[in-house]
C-alpha cells in the first residue's frame, strides 16, 4: 500500500455507522472523569488500562468496556464523550455517525436515561454546528439482560426525542434475537428504524433470524454469513447492509489475523458492506485506521477503498439529497 493510497483512504468522505459511544472512552478522559465524579478505578496509569485491553473474545471485552462506563455519570459527562470523538474524527473525513449508546448501562447504576440521552443529543448538534458532523443516535438492548428489562429501557426512551432507532448488542452467544422480537415489534410500531448486532460470534441462522423476526434494515458485524451461501446470496440480493469492523473482529479474535479478515470476499459477493470501527478506544484504531489497515491487511484497491466509502452512505439512514450530496463529493475527489 503506498502513501498516496493511505492518504486517499484518509480523504474519502465517510459515514460511521457501526461506532459503540462507550467504546471511544479513551483511557486519559476515562481518568478525568473518574476524578470528577470520585469513582475510584482498580488500574492506576493509562499504561496499566492499556495493557489490559488484550481480549480472547467478545465477553473479555464487554467485561472491561462495562466497567470503564462506569466513570460516565452526568449529563456533562456524555456530552465530553461524545464531543471528544466529533472531535477526533472530524480530519478523518467522518461527515455523518450513526452512534450507538447502552442506556442499561447506565440506568441499571441510577443514571437518568435523561442525562444519557441529553448529554448525548447536545454533543450532536454541536457537532452539527461547529464541525459540519450531521449524526443519529441509536439506542441499543443488551442481549445478556432480558426482554423484559429491554421493554423497560423502550418505554423510559420513547417519551424523550432524540433516537433515530433501535439495535442489540452485548454477549452473542445463546442470545439469539428470537429473544427480543416483541421489543422489536413495539420500536418499528413506535416509527423506530432497526439493526442488530448478528453473525460476529453468532452463527449464520442469527442472521437470518435479525432479518426475519426483528426486521432489521442492517446487520452490525454479520461476517459469518459466508458460512452460509443461501444467505450470502440473498444479503446481495436485497442489498442488507453488513457494518463491518476489522480491528474489533481482530482484536475478538474473530478472525486469527487481519489478513484472515473476509471482507474482500463479502465485497466480491455483492454484499453491501462498510467498514467501522466499533469501540476504537479498546481495539486500536478509529474508521482511518480500520480503512488503512484493513487495505494494506487484504490489499484492496482504490476502487475497493471507493465502494467502500459509497456504501457508507448508501447504507446510512441519511436522506436521498444528503446521499447524493456525499456521493458526489466522493466522486469529485475520485476525479481529483
Ligand atoms: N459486539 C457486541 N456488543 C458490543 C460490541 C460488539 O462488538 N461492542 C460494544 N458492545
Ligand atoms: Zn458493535
Amino acid at each position: 500500500m503506498t502513501a498516496s493510497l493511505d492518504a486517499f483512504a484518509s480523504a474519502l468522505p465517510k459515514a460511521e455507522l457501526h461506532l459503540h459511544i462507550e467504546g471511544t472512552l479513551e483511557p486519559e478522559l476515562l481518568f478525568e472523569l473518574a476524578s470528577r465524579n470520585k469513582v475510584k478505578l482498580r488500574f492506576k496509569s493509562v499504561s496499566e488500562i492499556r495493557a489490559a485491553y488484550a481480549f480472547d473474545g467478545l465477553q473479555s471485552f464487554l467485561d472491561i468496556y462495562y466497567e470503564g462506563a462506569g466513570v460516565l455519570r452526568t449529563e456533562r459527562d456524555f456530552h465530553d464523550l461524545a464531543w471528544a470523538y466529533f472531535q477526533r474524527v472530524a480530519p478523518m473525513n467522518v461527515k455523518h455517525s450513526e452512534i450507538f449508546f447502552d442506556p442499561q448501562t447506565h440506568t441499571s447504576r441510577c443514571v437518568p436515561y435523561e442525562a444519557v440521552i441529553s448529554g448525548l443529543t447536545q454533543a450532536c448538534r454541536r457537532a452539527e454546528k461547529e464541525l459540519g458532523i450531521s449524526s443519529k443516535l441509536i439506542l441499543c438492548f443488551l442481549r445478556h439482560l432480558d426482554e423484559e428489562s429491554a421493554l423497560k429501557t423502550l418505554a423510559e426512551a420513547l417519551p424523550f426525542d432524540g433516537i433515530a432507532g433501535v439495535g442489540l448488542d452485548s454477549s452473542e452467544l445463546d442470545r439469539p434475537p428470537s429473544l427480543f422480537t416483541n421489543v422489536f415489534a413495539k420500536a418499528r410500531a413506535a416509527g423506530l428504524r432497526c439493526v442488530a448486532h448478528a453473525g460476529e460470534e453468532g452463527p449464520p441462522s442469527y442472521i437470518t433470524e435479525a432479518l426475519d423476526l426483528l426486521k432489521v434494515e442492517r446487520i452490525d458485524h454479520g461476517v459469518r454469513c459466508l458460512e452460509d451461501p443461501e444467505l450470502v446470496k440473498r444479503l446481495a440480493a436485497e442489498q442488507t447492509a453488513l457494518t463491518v469492523c476489522p480491528l474489533s473482529n481482530h482484536k475478538l479474535r474473530v478472525f486469527d489475523t487481519l489478513e484472515d479478515h473476509n471482507l474482500k470476499h463479502l465485497l466480491a459477493a455483492g454484499v453491501l458492506a462498510s467498514v467501522h470501527s466499533d469501540d476504537p478506544a479498546y481495539f486500536g484504531g478509529y474508521v482511518d485506521a480500520n480503512y488503512r489497515d484493513t487495505a494494506r491487511a487484504l490489499g484492496l484497491t482504490r476502487a475497493e477503498l471507493v465502494t467502500l466509502a459509497r456504501n457508507s452512505f448508501l447504507s446510512s439512514w441519511l436522506g436521498g439529497a444528503e446521499k447524493t450530496r456525499h456521493l458526489a463529493a466522493i466522486d469529485r475527489l475520485v476525479a481529483s
